[in-house]
Formats: C-alpha cells, structure tokens, sequence
C-alpha cells in the first residue's frame, strides 16, 4: 500500500514536471523572440514585399535589405508576399504580434487594406507605404506613402511617342498599338494604363487591345505570340515593364519582326518603363526598345528619412513622389513636357 501511495506520488510529480517542462519551453520561445527583436536597441521594421517578379522588384528588395541593416541599427524581418495579398495581409498581422517598430508595405494591389491596416493602427505601429499606394477610405491608417506617379509615367511614356511621330511625320491614325498591362489592379498598372487611354483617346491612336502580362518575361512573350497571331498591323507595343518587353522582344523576333522606331518602314516600336535592368537598357541602346519611362526602386534610403523623421517626433509629408525622367536611344525628341512640366530626356549609351 505505502509502495502503491509512493509510485502515485511519483507519477504525479513526474507528470507535472513533464508540464512544467512544455510550459517554459514555451515561455522560452516567445522569450526568445522577443529577445531578437529587441537585441541591442535595434529598430525593428517588418517588411511585407509583394514579390520577387521582375528586375525592378529584385532592385527594390535589394536596397531594403542594404539599408535597414544591423550595422545601421535596425533588425529588418522580410516577408515576400509572392504576389497574393492573402500572404501580406499574414504578414501584417505577425508584425502586429511581434510588435515591430515600423510595418513597410508594398502592396501588391490598391484595394483590400483596410481591416489590417486598422489593426496596424490600433496596435499602435505606424504603417508606411513604398512603391504602389493603398486605396483606403480613411488615409490615417497609415503613415506615409513614397512612391512613383504611375500615371504621370505613362504619360510621358505616351508624350514622347507623341513627339515623335511629330518629329518623323508619322500621322497618329497609323499608329496601331497592343498593351502588355502588369498585373490588374496594382497602381503601376492602373497609372500606366489611364495614361495611354488618355492619350490614345486625345491622339485618335487605334489602341487594338490590352491584356495583363502580370509584369513578367515569360508572360510577355506569350501574350504577345498570342497577339501577333490575331493581328498584323500591330506596329507599337507598350509595356508596362522591362520584363514584359523583353519577353514582346522575343515574341516579334520569332515572328520575324523588324523592331525599331520607324513604323514608316515597317519596324514595330516597343515601349517600356523600369530602366534598371541591363538587359533592357542594352536593348535601348541597339533601338529595339524605342523609350523607357523610368521608374525608380531604390526606395531603402527613402523610408530611412521617413523613419528618422519620425524618431525625432517630425512629421513627413503624407504623399512623396520620386522623380523621374525617360530613356532613350537619341534625341530626336529632346524635351518632355507633361502638365507644363519638363522631364529629363537621357540617351543611354
Ligand atoms: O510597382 C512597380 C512595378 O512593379 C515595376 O514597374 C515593375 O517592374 C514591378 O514589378
């Protein structure tokens, strides 16, 4: 009987002892992770990227990455979103329950924010928007935004094709143009796009069809094989991005294509927007890419001002556009004025 009480004793202490051991497993973990985060007064920033699509997205992802390093003292927790919002609205939420210092969103269309964005806010963490903007009903849900002007880009893509059937005599009603869009509802697509419609419209250009290339290569070529077998007048092809031309570019040399800027002879002109890959600047330089509207990603050291700014109690400007010029392979169109307002023209040699 005594053995009997003994042994239950036993098993009872060995059991609770058994909890005890989970529990501070736990509590160890969730120590540890607040350890990370709070090592050495590092500000904490997570980022939720929306992907890794194109040259302009590596470049962007890049110089986060460069910038808000250890060594500049901050912790950087990096989410790739892999182009569904569902993922960057997870990732949100874990910052929220990490409690990070800062949220940098770069998101991968406008709509859909606003249940997390209020979480972000009533947790107390200030939210700040880089490349592509938030469609918000209430904008004090976040901080700041930094970022192209989509739209602005698009005309002056659209300006400088303007310009130069101008310049070479080519009257606009010849222009036949395809649009390889990026991906639907994302503020470089809906920009991009109103500004060829605009223009379009105001030109009497034949805007034969649009179609979402979702700003890659591999989409961009097979958009474009699927276009030239529809129609064969097709002589502009505007990009919404360097992965989708390079892709186009394929497609038309295929088929046989001539590309160049002289539609008068029969080349078809490819027009596109980024400017950071090589490739594509290379593809300037030979004349197969007629014009670059730029768009720049090298937003690191512009969310640093922001969170600098902040630090110090200041407040940054809620909207701040990057600006930028176009490429191109000369100077046949010199200036670009959109809205009055003149742009860089750079000839990349
Ligand atoms: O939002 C910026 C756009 O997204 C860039 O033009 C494109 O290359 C990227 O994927």
């Amino acid at each position: 009987m005594k053995k009997r009480f003994f042994l239950t004793i036993y098993i009872c202490l060995f059991i609770a002892a058994l909890i005890g051991c989970s529990k501070s497993a736990d509590l160890n973990y969730s120590d540890k992770q607040s350890d990370s985060l709070e090592k050495g007064n590092l500000t904490v920033i997570g980022f939720s990227q929306l992907g890794a699509e194109s040259d302009w997205r590596s470049a962007n992802t890049e110089s986060m990455k460069e910038t808000f390093t250890e060594e500049n003292g901050y912790k950087l927790i990096f989410e790739d979103g892999q182009q569904k919002q569902a993922n960057q609205i997870m990732a949100i939420r874990k910052f929220i329950q990490q409690d990070v210092d800062y949220i940098v969103l770069a998101p991968v269309t406008e709509t859909g924010w606003d249940t997390v964005l209020k979480e972000a806010k009533d947790a107390g963490i200030p939210v700040i928007i880089i490349d592509r903007m938030v469609d918000v009903d209430d904008e004090s849900l976040f901080t700041c935004y930094v970022g192209s002007d989509f739209e602005l880009e698009g005309k002056k893509a659209c300006e400088w094709l303007k310009s130069y059937c101008e310049k070479t005599f080519v009257n606009p009603s010849m222009l036949h143009i395809v649009n390889l869009q990026g991906n639907i509802g994302s503020s470089a697509q809906i920009g991009r796009t109103t500004g060829l419609r605009k223009y379009a419209y105001e030109n009497h250009w034949d805007l034969l069809e649009e179609v979402p290339a979702d700003f890659t290569q591999t989409k961009g070529r097979e958009e474009m094989r699927k276009l030239l077998k529809k129609y064969d007048n097709i002589n502009v092809v505007y990009c919404e991005n360097d992965n989708e031309a390079l892709g186009a570019i394929e497609a038309l040399e295929e088929a046989g294509k001539m590309i160049g800027p002289n539609i008068r002879y029969g080349e078809v002109m490819v027009i596109s927007f980024d400017g950071i890959n090589e490739e594509a600047r290379q593809c300037v330089r030979e004349n197969k890419i007629s014009c670059i509207a730029e768009c720049n990603p090298l937003h690191g050291p512009r969310v640093q001002t922001i969170i600098e700014m902040l630090e110090l109690g200041k407040t940054p400007m809620k909207h701040s556009n990057v600006s930028e010029g176009i490429y191109v392979h000369d100077l046949i169109v010199d200036k670009i004025r959109v809205d009055s307002i003149e742009y860089p023209v750079t000839i990349l040699k």
